[in-house]
């Protein structure tokens, strides 16, 4: 039986799994990480330095405050919501200033009462039901200030890049029963963004080696390049990771 999205984070073990596993020290989610999180902070501050006022964050489906924690120091208010109770408890030890709410964002109209300046969406487009993906969006968007503000939606599969043949391989053996082997093309991507309502202002690609290469002796020598290919480049289609900022582009041509 396959699990809901929903579900997926909501026992300790899961959550212990995510922070102690796929963001160990090491791991190859949190070299992207790395190279990711300062691409993260400059659109923020610059979007802060650019914007007059007050900029209000939220951050969907927060999980354990990775992201949060980092962008709440930048921007006035910060609230995260998640559907999971044991992901947000450990963001409540990471988060110093975000309001943090637990919930469904579909179905509780009272998670999501003001609107936000900009909006991070991170890891939750790869792996959620595709028919909740554009429900979700489509939620943002309501609540996304326009015109200038500025969602941040990171899909952490490209079926275009080199973690594809490990997919396949992945999938030939079996692997589908313990683990989430989903992939969005930059094709997938780009159309489900437009088709709900967003204009895609920017791309920033993270990861072109294959993620096994992180598991071999040649890991060094892997983030290395990865660190050099990484950002907004010719390559960035072929990324296994990556970054968009988007803007309402309904709300624009009112
Ligand atoms: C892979 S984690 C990512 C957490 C965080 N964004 C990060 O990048 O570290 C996915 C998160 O999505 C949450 N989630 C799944 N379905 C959700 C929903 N319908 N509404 C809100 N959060 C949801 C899960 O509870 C989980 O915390």
């Amino acid at each position: 039986m396959t699990i809901r999205y929903a579900d997926r984070f909501q026992q300790p073990a899961a959550v212990a799994a995510y922070e102690a596993a796929e963001y160990g020290a090491g791991s190859y989610a949190s070299r992207i990480w790395d190279l990711q999180k300062p691409v993260l902070e400059k659109i923020v501050k610059d979007f802060c330095a650019a914007h007059s006022g007050p900029v209000r964050l939220l951050d969907f489906a927060c999980g354990t405050g990775r992201v949060l924690s980092v962008l709440e120091t930048l921007v006035e208010t910060a609230d995260g919501v998640d559907i999971s109770e044991n992901m947000v408890a450990v963001a409540r030890d990471k988060c110093v200033r975000a309001r943090l709410r637990v919930g469904d964002v579909l179905t509780q109209p009272e998670l999501l009462e003001q609107k936000y300046d900009v909006i991070s969406c991170f890891r939750f487009l790869l792996n959620v039901e595709p028919e909740l993906r554009a429900r979700v969006l489509r939620k943002l968007r309501e609540v996304l200030r326009s015109p200038d503000g500025r969602l941040l939606v990171n899909v952490h599969g490209n079926s275009r890049s080199l973690r594809h043949p490990a997919i396949v391989w992945r999938r030939a053996r079996g692997g589908e029963k313990e683990a989430m082997l989903n992939e969005l093309s930059v094709g997938a991507a780009r159309r489900l963004l437009v088709e709900s309502g967003f204009e895609i202002v920017q791309q920033f690609g993270f990861g072109l080696l294959p993620p096994t290469l992180y598991r071999t002796p040649l890991r060094a020598a892997a983030a290395a390049a990865d660190r050099a290919a990484a950002g907004d480049n010719l390559w960035k289609d072929w990324s296994v990771d990556i970054l968009r900022p988007l803007q309402n582009v309904f709300e624009r041509m009112i």
